[in-house]
């Protein structure tokens, strides 16, 4: 084919520039990746992510044996989204039967300032070691800087099997 500049492309059968091909399938491809980027871009900006969802009430285990006011560590398993996450985490808390089979559980972190709290057998209290807090089994300060009792979970039992909710703060802020 010559045209009107005198330069001369060559043609494929329907007449098209072959030069037109490459051309149109760069142009493709330039969409296609560019759909690519896009897409996913658009969803996480117009879409909005889900909130922190916890399941209602896990299973934490049997209290059948738990002997009454000997506190026991039990951990299980909660699973939550977050944003576009599905995640599952392993929480403990301090399970407590009294003596009128109540059963309670606590947070494991110290209402002061977090850190990881366990039980003494010898005084029969919950202590902090980080700055020294003394709890008592039905998670009141007895002694030390925490402002507020123990942190608890809403639990139920249900043919033995404790089953736990969400953490709770306690009122009973120190004035
Ligand atoms: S963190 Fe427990 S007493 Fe300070």
């Amino acid at each position: 084919m010559t045209e009107s500049n005198g330069t001369t492309t060559a043609s494929n059968a329907d007449g098209m520039p072959r030069r037109s091909f490459p051309v149109a399938f760069i142009y493709i491809l330039n969409a296609i990746i560019g759909a690519a980027l896009a897409i996913p871009t658009l969803i996480y900006l117009l879409v909005p992510p889900k909130g922190r969802k916890q399941s209602a009430l896990v299973d934490a285990g049997d209290v059948s044996q738990l002997t009454p006011g000997v506190p026991v560590e039990m951990s299980f398993q909660v699973s939550r989204v977050d944003g576009w996450k599905a995640l599952t985490e392993k929480r403990t808390a301090w399970v407590v039967k009294h003596t009128d089979n109540t059963i309670v559980a606590y947070g494991p972190q110290c209402t002061h300032l977090g850190c990881a709290y366990h039980y003494e057998e010898a005084t029969k209290k919950f202590i902090c070691p980080c700055h020294t807090t003394y709890f008592s089994i039905a998670g009141e300060v007895l002694s030390g800087p925490a402002p507020r009792p123990l942190d608890r979970y809403i639990t139920k039992v249900e043919n033995n099997r404790l089953m736990v909710g969400a953490l709770k703060p306690v009122d009973g802020s120190k004035a």
